[in-house]
C-alpha cells in the first residue's frame, strides 16, 4: 500500500485537527510538512516534527508531497489551490473552497489541464446526525417530506479574527451555511429554483452572525436552514416535515425520535375541545393510539471523521472510484450562497435555476 505524503498550507485551529487525525488515525496518508505566514506556526510544526517550509514555493517544489491541504484563511484558497495545482499535486482544499463562485470556476479551469485532483474538504456530509436524518426520511416513515429544516445554534459569538471580517470570508454563511447547504443538495440532487435569506449582524459590523434561510427545490420541497452564534435556547438540530409524521433530531447526539401518523382520516367529532389553549378543533390533542413513535438514536456503522474525506480523494487519485467530494457540486452551493447574499440585499426572494 502506497502511504501518500501531505503537506499543509495554513497551519491554524483546522490543520491542526487534520494533522492529528493523519497521526492518529489514518495509515494511507502521513503529513511530511507545513508552510504557514505566521513565524510562530512554523515554529509549532517544528517543534512536533514537522518540515517547517520557508516559502508555499518550497513546499509545492517537494517532490515527496503528494498531497496539498488548504486550510488558510478563505481569501487565499484560490490563488493556493491553483499553485498547487499547477505543481502538479492533489489538492484537498477547506470549505468554504473560495470566497465566490467565480473564483471556483477559475481553479476548476486550471484544474482541466492539471495532473493532480482537486476535492474539498465538505466533511460534515459524514456527520451522524445528517445522516441518521437521511436515512430517517428515506426510510419513508414521514411519508414525503415537505419541509427539512436544519439549525446551528450557537451562543458564545464568533471567534475573533478572520471569521470577522468580510474581506477574508468571514461570517455565518461562509462558515456553517455552505455545510448545511451542501448537506442538502447533497441529499437532493434536485435544481434549486429559489432562495430567500434574512442575515443579521447583531454583535460584528461587517459579516452575518445569525441567517434565516428557505430554499425550495424543483420538486416543491423547502429547506429552512438557520445558523446563529448569539442563541440562548435552542432549537432542534432538525426537524422534518412529512405528509405521513414528523422527524426531530434535537443535537449532534443524535437523540431523536420519528412520529408516524396511523389513522390518516381525520375524524372529527361535532363538539370541540377545551385546550389549555381555550376551545379549539385544529389544535385539539391527538390521541395516543393513532400514532407510532420511532425512537433515535446515532448510527454506529457511520464513520464521522476526516478519514473518509482523505478515502474518497485517494481511492479517486487511485483510480477506484471517482471523487464524491467533485467542484461541480461544491459551485452549485457557492452559488446558492450568491443567492443568499442577493436576497438579503434585496430583502426579497431570488429565483434561480441553480
Ligand atoms: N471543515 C471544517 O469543518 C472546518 C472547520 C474549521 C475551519 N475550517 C476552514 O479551515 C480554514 C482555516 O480555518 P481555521 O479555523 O483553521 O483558521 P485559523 O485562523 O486558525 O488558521 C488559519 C491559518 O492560515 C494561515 N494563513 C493565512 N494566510 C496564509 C497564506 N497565504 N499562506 C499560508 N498560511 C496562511 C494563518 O497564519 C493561520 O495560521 C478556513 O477556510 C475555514 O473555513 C473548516
Amino acid at each position: 500500500m502506497k502511504i501518500y505524503k501531505a503537506g499543509i498550507i495554513g497551519y491554524g485551529g483546522m490543520a491542526g485537527n487534520h494533522e492529528k487525525v493523519m497521526r492518529v488515525d489514518y495509515d494511507r496518508m502521513k503529513l511530511k510538512g507545513i508552510y504557514d505566514i505566521a513565524e510562530s506556526r512554523l515554529n509549532a510544526a517544528q517543534e512536533q516534527g514537522y518540515h517547517a517550509y520557508s516559502s508555499r514555493e518550497e513546499l509545492l517544489e517537494d517532490p515527496e508531497i503528494d498531497v496539498v491541504i488548504i486550510a488558510a484563511t478563505n481569501e487565499v484558497h484560490k490563488d493556493l489551490a491553483i499553485a498547487a495545482l499547477r505543481a502538479g499535486k492533489h489538492v484537498l482544499v477547506e470549505k468554504p473552497v473560495t470566497m465566490s463562485s467565480e473564483e471556483l470556476e477559475e481553479i476548476m479551469e486550471v484544474a482541466k489541464d492539471c495532473c493532480g485532483l482537486f476535492t474539498i474538504d465538505q466533511n460534515r456530509r459524514t456527520n451522524k446526525d445528517y445522516i441518521l436524518m437521511r436515512r430517517s426520511v428515506e426510510s419513508g416513515k414521514i411519508g414525503k417530506p415537505y419541509v427539512i429544516e436544519s439549525r446551528v445554534e450557537g451562543s458564545r459569538g464568533m471567534p475573533a479574527g478572520w471569521r470577522t471580517k468580510k474581506e477574508q470570508g468571514g461570517g455565518m454563511m461562509l462558515d456553517w451555511g455552505v455545510h448545511l447547504i451542501d448537506q442538502l443538495m447533497n441529499m437532493y440532487n434536485d435544481k434549486v429554483v429559489s432562495v430567500y435569506c434574512k442575515m443579521f449582524s447583531v454583535h460584528y459590523d461587517e459579516v452575518d452572525d445569525n441567517f434565516r434561510m428557505t430554499m425550495t427545490f424543483e420538486s416543491g420541497l423547502v429547506a429552512h436552514i438557520e445558523v446563529s452564534t448569539n442563541n440562548y435556547i435552542k432549537h432542534p438540530r432538525w426537524y422534518v416535515l412529512g405528509t405521513e409524521g414528523t422527524l426531530v433530531i434535537n443535537d449532534w447526539d443524535c437523540k431523536g425520535e420519528i412520529v408516524r401518523c396511523l389513522d390518516k382520516d381525520n375524524k372529527w367529532g361535532v363538539e370541540i375541545a377545551e385546550t389549555k389553549a381555550g376551545p379549539t378543533k385544529t389544535m385539539a390533542p391527538r390521541s395516543p393510539e393513532t400514532v407510532q413513535t420511532f425512537e433515535l438514536s446515532a448510527p454506529e456503522d457511520v464513520t464521522d471523521n476526516l478519514t473518509v474525506v482523505y478515502n474518497q480523494l485517494l481511492d479517486a487519485v487511485e483510480g477506484k472510484s471517482e471523487l464524491t467530494i467533485k467542484a461541480e457540486q461544491t459551485l452549485r452551493v457557492m452559488k446558492v450562497m450568491e443567492a443568499a447574499f442577493e436576497s438579503a440585499a434585496k430583502d426579497e426572494a431570488v429565483k434561480v435555476n441553480i
